[in-house]
């Protein structure tokens, strides 16, 4: 359910736009502030620009960073191994440093409901570790450095 002082900031940032059809731009505001696009949103643009709803559709579509789900579909995950194997290789730094760049602590959400942070007991890849995963994807031999792009790419 979205909530209505979202469509009141959406209507807002729409009107205060040079070009009130530039939906991309729209969209974007929406993406970082909801992480998502559902139907009802898109509905809700058309009727605001006066856009047809297959043209927001293509747009979405179109740009792979635009996300369209009727649902949230909850928080990406990010675990980091606390097994044997990547402890003895610094992942305790790893998580730390996680923590700090996502602003939460270990098995808390950010307050967009958007990255959670959790920590796993191996992965049995012990032999490529540290071991970072997001959702499905591997992040192998991680180092403290490589964490902020980790999280760019995650779309964080
Ligand atoms: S201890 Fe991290 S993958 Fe095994």
């Amino acid at each position: 359910m979205i909530d209505q002082k979202f469509y009141k900031r959406l209507e807002e940032y729409i009107e205060g736009l040079t070009d009130k059809k530039d939906d991309k731009k729209i969209l974007e505001f929406v993406m970082e502030e909801i992480g998502y696009i559902p139907k009802e949103v898109q509905a809700f643009i058309a009727e605001k620009t006066g856009l047809f709803p297959f043209t927001i559709k293509g747009t979405i579509d179109f740009y792979p960073k635009f996300k369209e789900t009727l649902e949230r579909t909850g928080p990406k995950v990010v675990k980091v191994c606390v097994g044997m194997g990547c402890s003895g290789r610094g992942s305790a730094k790893l998580l730390k440093r996680m923590e700090e760049l996502m602003g939460i602590e270990v098995d808390e959400t950010t307050e967009d409901g958007r990255f959670s942070l959790g920590t796993q007991r191996c992965f049995g890849k012990c032999a490529i570790g540290p071991n970072i995963y997001v959702d499905d994807t591997g992040y192998h031999r991680v180092e403290e450095e490589d964490l902020p792009r980790i999280l760019e790419e995650e779309g964080f």
